[in-house]
């Protein structure tokens, strides 16, 4: 039975797109595979705690030798480490808080990269094999040829760092200008952000279109 592993990271539920995306993406992923299960994590609403010394000091030690506060970090680090392992796909809805991914977001991959489960010191990352989507928003335009391209530094990390993983297939949403309403020197680009939201959906329709064209 296929498994979709669906997160959300961003502060708010009322309004926000990166949310409306994933919740978009894991319900055609539904339509497409009804006898599938989706495990959801609000990684906003409940937060994982900051890797600390005691959470990453007991990746390092053998079950039997953990302190009381190791044990109880590693049981956290293993339930996240399985649901990522247990997933064949993955939805992250994703803001961009001051350039880069929401600190909640940071928390919990601080604690998916476990030597020995997700990835191997010598052969590198585990976690090929699942394809990985970001449903990502973000305030302003840093599209291709915009005077502010580059500016978004989530993507290029999250590329990489999840690259470390074994991640092979990472595809990225995005929805932009999506403080057009809001920003008073935004203003006449609201067009602009229902543009770019709607082409956002229409992105995931396409997406399962090309699954279920596939798989005929
Ligand atoms: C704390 C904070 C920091 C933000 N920093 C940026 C930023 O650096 N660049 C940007 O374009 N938008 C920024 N924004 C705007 C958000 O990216 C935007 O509102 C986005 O739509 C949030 O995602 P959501 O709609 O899923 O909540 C910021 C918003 C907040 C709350």
């Amino acid at each position: 039975m296929p498994t979709l592993l669906h997160l959300d990271s961003s502060m708010r539920h009322e309004g926000s797109r990166s949310r409306a995306l994933s919740a978009h993406y894991a319900e055609a992923w539904q339509q497409a595979n009804p006898d599938g299960t989706v495990i959801y994590r609000d990684l906003a609403a409940d937060p994982i705690p900051h890797l600390d010394l005691a959470a990453f000091s007991a990746n390092f030690v053998a079950d039997d030798d953990r302190t009381a506060p190791q044990r109880e970090a590693r049981e956290l680090t293993e339930t996240l480490a399985h649901e990522l392992l247990a997933a064949d796909e993955i939805v992250i809805g994703i803001p961009l808080y001051n350039f880069g991914p929401p600190s909640t977001f940071k928390a919990w991959f601080d604690r998916i990269v476990v030597p020995g489960l997700t990835v191997d010191m010598e052969s590198g990352g585990l976690l090929g094999g699942r394809p990985l989507t970001f449903t990502a928003a973000r305030g302003g335009g840093y599209g291709e040829g915009t005077p502010r391209e580059g500016w978004d530094h989530r993507e290029p990390w999250l590329r990489h760092a999840l690259g470390q993983l074994g991640f092979d297939d990472i595809r990225f949403i995005h929805a932009e200008l999506t403080l057009s309403r809001e920003t008073p020197k935004m203003s006449g680009l609201e067009d602009l952000e229902d543009k770019s939201i709607a082409d956002a959906h229409a992105a995931i329709d396409a997406l399962f279109a090309e699954k279920r064209d596939l798989a005929a």
